[in-house]
């Protein structure tokens, strides 16, 4: 069956947004999968700049269904918000389906989010704040509030009620809040948020299956990346949700014979928000000069980015875990003005070479980077739109970047234009 996800290989701001925006021209539906408003997609259309959180990157085109699925958490503040913005640059928001099984993030999950930070003091996480953790705690907890709860106000003050009996001791004994009042909370959901949201919820996986029965290609949009999985990812600096690819099936409610592609998103070089290591990490001139040019500051918190260079030993690890089938490099224009460009092809680790993660996460932390050395091509990639317009050596970073990851490049960005990249044919 036609569906394709498309996967962060790193520690997110690839630029997904960016070839979902690409891939999704050809698509009938997008469905984003987990994750919550902690994402946050830059798309530049014509010269006007959409910055999306929640609803799906394919609602550009009006072709496509965007879908948020059930494996998302939302808030719906953030949403109504995203939705009103885009109608009023003319976007049509009315084909946006939302999955009566996501779950909510509200105001008592960011409070929480912030107030565990601080109490974190020097290990905290460096997350968004947005309450991510908490609604996902929750949702594990059975506590929490889904989308549907907002069509039956009897039942969605119950489920307050109960949710925020453990949830304001903790606020009040723990941190000295003053509490969140259910009833109070409860009005407002179903005032203000219930009847905007509810033209949106639909059955999503009902919708999903005819579509994928009836040949249409469905494009599942990963926010985050493979190493902020709560899993996989370099814990306990993760995401509460699972990135992988694998997620995209519980996280939309299809089965594994869906998913005939999987496109793995790498920057050309590696960026990381917040804590947790970071073996190729740069902290010299040349890392300044990346986060300059390659303007490396978060869409969503406008926090600046970390930088380093490209980590095959991490893009063999995630094409193995999500199975990508075929690699979407961005940002290779970034590169431009280096004079010299390196790779890590392996870890050591006390004197262990390893071309995989090494599977405990402390010989991770210990890990330091074998490079390979390339000269950069000290040219403007801007302009190319094929292969023949590289210089020969942007061709032997991407051609050595494929050996590397064992899987073929099949999308070249360079630059942020909807139509700056290049693409290669199978
Ligand atoms: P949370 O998802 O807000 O709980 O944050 C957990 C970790 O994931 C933090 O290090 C965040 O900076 C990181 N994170 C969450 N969402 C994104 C994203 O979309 N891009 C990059 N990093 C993210």
């Amino acid at each position: 069956m036609p569906g394709s996800i498309v996967v962060g290989t790193q520690w997110g701001d690839e630029g997904k947004g960016r070839v979902v925006d690409i891939v999704a021209k050809e698509c009938a539906h997008v469905v984003r999968y987990q994750g919550g408003h902690n994402a946050g997609h830059t798309l530049v259309v014509d010269n006007e700049v959409f910055k999306l959180q929640l609803v799906p990157s394919g609602i550009l085109y009006d072709h496509v269904v965007p879908i948020i699925g059930n494996g998302v958490v939302v808030d719906p503040y953030v949403l109504l918000n995203e939705i009103e913005t885009l109608t009023a640059k003319g976007v049509d928001c009315q084909r946006l389906m939302l999955s009566p099984q996501a779950h909510l993030v509200l105001p008592y999950h960011q409070i929480l989010d912030e107030l565990a930070e601080s109490q974190l003091g020097d290990n905290k996480l460096d997350t968004t704040k947005r309450g991510i953790g908490p609604a996902y705690a929750d949702k594990a907890s059975r506590v929490g509030i889904r989308v549907e709860d907002l069509l039956d106000p009897t039942h969605l003050r119950a489920r307050l009620h109960s949710a925020l009996a453990e949830r304001n001791v903790i606020l009040r004994d723990i941190h000295g809040h003053k509490g969140v009042d259910p009833d109070q909370l409860a009005e407002e959901l179903i005032q203000d948020i219930a009847p905007r949201v509810a033209p949106y919820i639909g059955d999503t996986v009902g919708h999903l299956h005819e579509a994928l029965h009836a040949g249409q290609r469905v494009l599942f949009e990963g926010a985050q990346a493979t190493f902020l999985d709560l899993d996989h990812g370099t814990y306990p600096f993760v995401t509460s949700s699972n990135p992988v690819a694998g997620y995209a099936l519980v996280g939309a409610g299809i089965g594994p014979g869906a998913i005939d592609q999987v496109i793995g998103i790498a920057k050309a070089y590696l960026t990381r928000v917040g804590a947790g290591p970071f073996v190729t990490e740069l902290d010299d001139a040349v890392g300044e000069h990346l986060v300059d040019v390659g303007q490396e500051y978060g869409t969503n918190t406008g926090r600046r980015r970390r930088v380093g260079w490209f980590d095959a030993v991490m893009a063999r690890q995630a094409v193995r875990l999500n199975a990508c089938t075929e690699i979407a490099l961005t940002k290779l224009d970034v590169l431009d003005e280096l004079e010299t460009i390196k790779v890590c092809v392996a870890y050591d680790v006390e004197g262990e070479r390893y071309e995989y993660l090494p599977h405990l996460r402390r010989m991770h932390d210990k890990a330091v980077p074998v490079y390979a050395e390339f000269p950069g091509w000290q040219q403007d990639l801007s302009e190319a739109t094929d292969r023949k317009d590289l210089p020969r050596e942007a061709i032997e970073y991407i051609s050595f970047l494929e050996r590397q990851m064992g899987v073929p490049i099949r999308f070249v960005c360079v630059g942020p234009g909807r139509e700056q990249y290049l693409r290669f044919a199978a």
